[in-house]
């Protein structure tokens, strides 16, 4: 049992998008691997059973654990490198980067290395990019299951406009892959995602084959980037020059369906979040990565008006903080300049349950409902000098949650919890 205040949303879907429950002097009751209760703790208190540790943390905030919807282990050592722009970003570094993935070795190092990260930043599930190489899934995933957790993976399928050294074939990609998911697709925590890594470097066979799979694996998900940035909105369209949208060139090969979340979409119009709506895909926004490559400023009215779930996303290596405490700071600004608003309340939804919601996970992570799986974070309003001054003249949830939101990062993240285990903890400020 853990003692703190406790702040989940409702899984039940007959609450509205961002009901939540909010105990000030909570009680969170796990047992073994799951959450049994989160309440009162003047409620719940009295009738716990004898000899049950209640493990103190009062002062701190309990959520549920943060989730990544979209982020790229293998560009881990390649955070904060320095171009133009998305296309010679990703031919000046990935690209290299990506290539010595090749090594098991080298893949299980930087895999273990990057979970490390995310537990540090209190991310307890995220939609990971590997490469194209089967071995680098295999080392995230054996990286993952040592350590518990709930992640979501795939090997990326390129098969053109990509160097040599990084291209799959149709063919090879989809043997590769679907191998993977049957070695890795429920196993543990583990769940499988395809992954064509983009329109501009699938060929039309390999989005058709990823389709298919799709199709013929329909709890797996699907992930790829789309409307990133200009030019590469360009180059699909001279790319395929027959589909309405960018959208549409995936539309087109099956690659729309619940549990499909698709990065960036800055660029798509009406039409294409009415179609991502309708179909049950989703939206990973990824606002760190967007401002450092200038790709653009997501659009969350357009997005809301059509109703499509919505979830944030570091996407590092583009992004440039692991922490979803910094990506709320940078989601906020970016709605701001778009003339939207988003409050803190929404982006701590966004970061947990809408990101299950999205997944179609709901039930299992993002909540404190009874049986959900025991991720959760312990967030320490008074982790800095700064902070404690801030969070102590709060005078609302919202206004702590902000400031949380605005100015913390790995700081106030005190420890994270999987399936009821300790995974990270920080040392108390002094
Ligand atoms: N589009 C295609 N590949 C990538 C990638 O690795 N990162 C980002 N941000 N966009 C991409
Ligand atoms: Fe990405």
């Amino acid at each position: 049992a853990y003692r703190a205040s406790l702040l989940h949303f409702h899984a039940d879907p007959a609450f509205a998008d961002h009901a939540y429950s909010w105990h000030e002097d909570g009680l969170l009751l796990v047992d073994g691997e799951r959450i049994h209760a989160a309440g009162d703790y003047a409620q719940l208190a009295p009738a716990l059973p004898a000899g049950v540790d209640v493990i103190d943390y009062r002062g701190k905030l309990i959520v549920p654990g943060f989730i990544d919807t979209h982020v790229h282990f293998p560009q881990t050592d390649m955070i904060a490198s320095p171009a133009p722009g998305l296309l010679p970003w990703l031919e000046r570094y990935t690209f290299p980067t990506e290539s010595k993935f090749a090594d098991p070795v080298h893949a299980r190092e930087v895999a273990d290395f990057f979970l490390g990260e995310l537990l540090r930043a209190g991310t307890t599930t995220a939609m990971v990019y590997c490469t194209v190489h089967k071995q680098s899934v295999d080392a995230f995933f054996e990286a993952s299951e040592a350590r518990g957790l709930r992640m979501v993976a795939g090997k990326v399928l390129m098969d053109r406009n990509c160097p040599d050294f990084l291209a799959d074939t149709a063919e090879s990609g989809t043997r590769d892959s679907e191998e993977l998911i049957g070695r890795w697709h429920g196993r543990g925590r583990a769940l499988y995602a395809i992954t064509p890594r983009f329109a501009p470097t699938s060929s039309e066979a390999q989005l058709q084959l990823a389709g298919e799979l799709a199709a013929a694996h329909p709890g797996t998900f699907i992930q790829t980037h789309l409307s990133e940035n200009e030019d590469e909105c360009a180059w699909v369209k001279s790319l395929f020059p027959g589909a309405r949208s960018y959208l549409d060139v995936y539309d087109r090969h099956g690659l729309l369906r619940p549990r499909a979340v698709f990065g960036h979409c800055i660029w798509c119009d009406q039409r294409d979040f009415a179609r991502m709506a309708e179909s049950g895909a989703a939206v990973a926004v990824c606002p760190t990565s967007n401002l450092f490559l200038g790709s653009g400023l997501f659009d969350f009215e357009r997005a809301d008006a059509a109703g499509v779930a919505l979830s944030l996303a570091s996407d590092v290596g583009a992004g440039t903080d692991f922490c979803m405490l910094g990506t709320m700071n940078e989601a906020y600004k970016v709605a701001r300049m778009k003339g939207s608003y988003l409050p803190a309340l929404r982006m701590f939804y966004l970061a947990t349950l809408g990101a299950a919601r999205s997944m179609r996970l709901e039930g299992a992570i993002g909540s404190f409902a009874p049986g959900a799986e025991a991720d959760f974070v312990v967030l320490d309003p008074q982790a800095t000098p700064l902070l404690a001054r801030r969070t102590g003249a709060c005078d609302s949830l919202e206004e702590l949650l902000f400031a949380l939101a605005l100015l913390g990062d790995d700081r106030a993240i005190r420890a994270t919890y999987s399936a009821g285990r300790l995974v990270h903890e920080r040392p108390p400020a002094r």
